[in-house]
């Protein structure tokens, strides 16, 4: 009999390194990674395209229903499609960030995304990241784990990660995007960013990447 598949929900604020950890449990468990955020900010990349106000909700809906947001796969990983455009470069600026932000607050932008995340870990054999995998998208999951850091860390590895793909960028302003975004995104009121009571926190301030991973990894393996 082979393990079952499980559904891992992780957590957190921006730049808690959720995709990095979720990746890398992924590739360790032979799973798929699912990037929920990347799901707003491409519904957020429409909105600055047409000019739609993210506050509008009645201009959201209809945004909404006219608009196709497809998840593929390649050896990368994930990408995001718009009208079968592939944004999944253009989709990861500090100004998209912010775009998904705003646009996650409406009701119908959830809505509609939720049916496209609750489909694609049906089957289990997932690890989800966003803000509310474990406590509205799969509030069931098999482990859920809220992974957080202080904002000043948080900042120092958003910066470094933009640097690294060669965006002419500063510490301070990513810093304050990162507190503005806790701030937007936990005081919604649709599906806010918490900690479900069942997820293990995680403190990754002063921890390594593979230290995070292990610990997670420790506690799948309990409940597989
Ligand atoms: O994880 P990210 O930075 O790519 O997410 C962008 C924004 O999308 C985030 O600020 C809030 C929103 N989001 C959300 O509301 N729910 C999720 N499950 C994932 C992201």
């Amino acid at each position: 009999m082979g393990t079952k598949k499980l559904v891992i929900a992780i957590d957190g604020p921006s730049g808690a390194g959720k995709s990095t950890i979720a990746k890398l449990i992924a590739r360790g468990l032979g799973y798929t990674y699912i990037d929920t955020g990347a799901m707003y900010r491409a519904i957020g990349w429409k909105a600055k395209l047409e000019g739609v106000d993210p506050r509008d909700e009645r201009a959201l809906a209809e945004l909404c229903i006219r608009t196709e947001v497809t998840i593929g796969y390649d050896a990368d990983g994930q990408r995001v499609y718009v009208d079968g455009r592939d944004v999944t470069g253009e989709i990861r600026t500090p100004e998209m960030g912010m775009m998904a932000s705003a646009v996650s607050a409406s009701p119908s932008v959830r809505a509609r995304l939720l049916t496209l995340q609750r489909n694609l870990g049906a089957n289990g054999g997932v690890v989800m990241d966003g803000r509310d995998i474990g406590t509205v998208v799969f509030p069931r999951a098999d482990a859920k784990f809220y992974l957080d850091a202080s904002p000043e860390e948080r900042g120092r590895r958003r910066y470094a990660e933009l640097k690294a793909k060669g965006m002419s960028v500063e510490l301070a302003p990513i810093t304050e995007e990162i507190r503005a975004r806790d701030l937007q995104d936990s005081n919604r009121e649709h599906a806010p960013l918490r900690r479900a009571a069942d997820a293990e926190y995680i403190d990754s301030s002063a921890m390594t990447i593979e230290e995070v991973v292990q610990t997670i990894l420790r506690t799948i393996t309990r409940k597989q």
